[in-house]
């Protein structure tokens, strides 16, 4: 009896010494919770850093070693595999009732690492809600419809939306591995954006998990709600579980072109003289930029700056020669620049796999194995041929800072789409948008800390050539620089960097998260402060 009255007391105290005892009695708690709500089947549906499988799933989606080798961030203290949409409700009310946060992950592509780490200090133990299982697509083709789950990628989507019709696509980003709940949710540009918008434009219903644990679709949470998880960043809201997308049409046969002029071949007046017309240009012809510093090869030492126009035309090669004649003879484009091929194909050109079978494109497998960092910033007036060659010399003497330029033209319906209708602002008056991305190899601190800081001083530097009051920037280019919550997620703190994304929508924004989650349950550094009405 005395005995177990001391075994009793010791193990009190010794569970109670430690801080990491009582977060594990809330793990262990976390999953009862969540195995009653489920089944007893559903053990295959967490990981703890203890179990096998942990790391490899942890590992699967991160596309920035910057965070995979990373130090100082806090990894999950559960990972919850969802293949169910009651299982995302289950790791909601579980998790809220043991005071643990969750942090969903679709494809693992942000740029802060934030759907699978936390960085710094007053960060609460999280749990992460891998959405990777909860994949399916189901296209609707007369109705022209599609309902897509977060975990999708949209390289999943574009080649299933093209298996049912290959005149049939969806307006979204470039990259194959990027996933429908974060890239929907935060906007979602690419080559289609000038013709059909942004994805999260084209987005006609959704299913969200609250923070009560309700699935709810867009007639249940109401217009405020929805209106928050198109281009606001679903993290602030809840868990999407799924998309209802409105699908748009291509024609049989696109033209894609790279077109590449240096310094010498007159990358300067054509940089300039796309600024000009690159807005107004035919809604069916895009023309990005991405401008490098590069070594001259003919000049042993010397710098130069390469200019490569990567485009696509919504045509035929002959109708495209045309077009460029009218609008841009300039860039001495010509027929041997053509390549003519589908949609899906194109998408496979504008992902670097050129020429490779489409079915490349439901391959999950992280493209790039190196760290990177980026930046955006809006131009809204043209920056003049001097000012130009000023941001030419600043790349040029930086040899190894190996940053790209991308130069993403706006206009089209983006200029006709009204500020407010998505959070997402930026529309009517930008020429186009610069992402600026740096990526290395070496996964050292010392290196990282080199790139980072010159990726500052990089975007100093572009302050007078960039959009002002406030210098906006890209919610899916997410950059921890431009502020952080503090730990109480004050609105005026948020305010600094949720001006720059959303200008006047953070408002409308910060109003909706009081009323959809006022206790601030989906947080991260940069998620939307709750804000009452006064
Ligand atoms: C190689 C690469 C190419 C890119 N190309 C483009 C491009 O062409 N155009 C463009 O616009 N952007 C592009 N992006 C940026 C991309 O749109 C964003 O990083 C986007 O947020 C990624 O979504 P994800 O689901 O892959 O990321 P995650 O890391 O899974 O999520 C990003 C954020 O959204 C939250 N989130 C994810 N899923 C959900 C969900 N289901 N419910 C609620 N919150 C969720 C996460 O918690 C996190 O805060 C690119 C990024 C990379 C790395
Ligand atoms: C996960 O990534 C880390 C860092 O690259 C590596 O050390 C570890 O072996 C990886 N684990 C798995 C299972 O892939
Ligand atoms: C295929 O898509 C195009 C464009 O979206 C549409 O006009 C056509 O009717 C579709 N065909 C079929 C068979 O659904
Ligand atoms: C450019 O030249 C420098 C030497 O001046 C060299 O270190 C660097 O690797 C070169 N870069 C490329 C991309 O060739
Ligand atoms: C290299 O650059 C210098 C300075 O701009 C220039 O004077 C020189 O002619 C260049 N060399 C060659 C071979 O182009
Ligand atoms: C997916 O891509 C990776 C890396 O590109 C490759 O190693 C792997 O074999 C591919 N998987 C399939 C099934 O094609």
């Amino acid at each position: 009896m005395a005995l177990t009255i001391l075994i009793a007391i010791l193990s009190l105290l010794l569970t109670s010494s430690s801080p990491t005892s009582s977060l594990n009695r809330a793990h262990e708690s976390f999953m009862r919770c969540f195995h009653d709500r489920t089944s007893s089947t559903s053990s295959q549906l967490i990981y703890t850093p203890k179990t096998a499988g942990y790391n490899s799933i942890l590992n699967s989606s991160i596309q920035n070693n910057r965070f995979l080798f990373s130090p100082t961030s806090k990894k999950p203290a559960l990972i919850v595999t969802p293949t169910a949409e009651s299982h995302v409700q289950a790791a909601v009310i579980c998790s809220r009732k043991h005071g643990l946060h969750v942090r969903a992950r679709s494809g693992g592509h942000d740029y802060e690492g934030m759907s699978y780490i936390s960085e710094g200090r007053g960060d609460d133990q999280f749990i992460a809600v891998d959405l990777s299982n909860l994949r399916s697509i189901a296209v609707d083709a007369e109705q022209g419809t599609a309902w897509v789950q977060a975990g999708a990628t949209l390289g999943e989507l574009y080649y299933t939306i093209a298996a049912k019709n290959r005149t049939t696509a969806f307006s979204a980003g470039t990259c194959p591995t990027v996933g429908v709940g974060g890239h929907f949710s935060g906007g979602g540009i690419g080559v289609l954006s000038r013709k059909y918008g942004l994805a999260a434009d084209s987005v006609v219903d959704a299913k969200v998990v609250d923070v009560n644990g309700r699935l709810l679709n867009r007639e249940c949470m109401g217009e405020d709600y929805f209106w928050a998880v198109r281009g606001g960043g679903a993290a602030s809201f809840g868990i999407v579980v799924s998309f209802k997308i409105k699908l748009v049409a291509v024609p049989p046969i696109v033209t894609a072109f790279n077109v590449i002029r240096t310094l010498k071949e007159g990358a300067t007046e054509l940089v300039g003289k796309w600024q000009r017309i690159g807005p107004n240009l035919d809604e069916d012809l895009y023309v990005r930029i991405d401008v490098q510093a590069i070594n001259d090869s003919n000049a042993k030492g010397n710098r130069s700056i390469e200019a490569a126009f990567s485009s696509l035309y919504l045509g035929r090669c002959k109708e495209l020669i045309a077009v460029m004649e009218r609008s841009f003879p300039e860039l001495g484009f010509e027929a041997k620049d053509c390549n003519e091929m589908s949609w899906l194909e194109s998408v496979l050109y504008f992902s670097g796999y050129s020429g490779k079978p489409t079915e490349m494109l439901m391959n999950r497998t992280r493209q790039f194995d190196i760290s990177f960092k980026a930046k955006s910033d809006f131009v809204e007036e043209a920056v003049s041929e001097e000012g130009l060659e000023e941001i030419w010399r600043f790349l040029m003497e930086a040899r190894d800072q190996p940053v790209t330029l991308i130069m993403e033209p706006f206009g089209g319906i983006m200029s006709e789409i009204s500020e407010s209708a998505i959070p997402f602002p930026h529309r009517k008056g930008n020429l186009y948008m610069i992402q600026y991305i740096m990526p290395w190899l070496e996964t050292d601190l010392k290196t990282t800390e080199r790139h980072l800081s010159w990726m500052r001083k990089l975007y100093d530097f572009m302050t007078p050539y960039v959009s002002k009051n406030p210098r906006a920037a890209y919610v899916n280019y997410k950059d921890i620089d431009l502020g952080m919550n503090d730990e109480h997620a004050s609105y005026s703190k948020g305010r600094v960097w949720g001006l720059k994304y959303f200008k006047n929508n953070f408002k409308r924004l910060s109003y909706v998260k009081n009323k959809v989650d006022p206790d601030n349950f989906f947080k991260n550094k940069q998620s939307i402060p709750p804000l009452r009405l006064l």
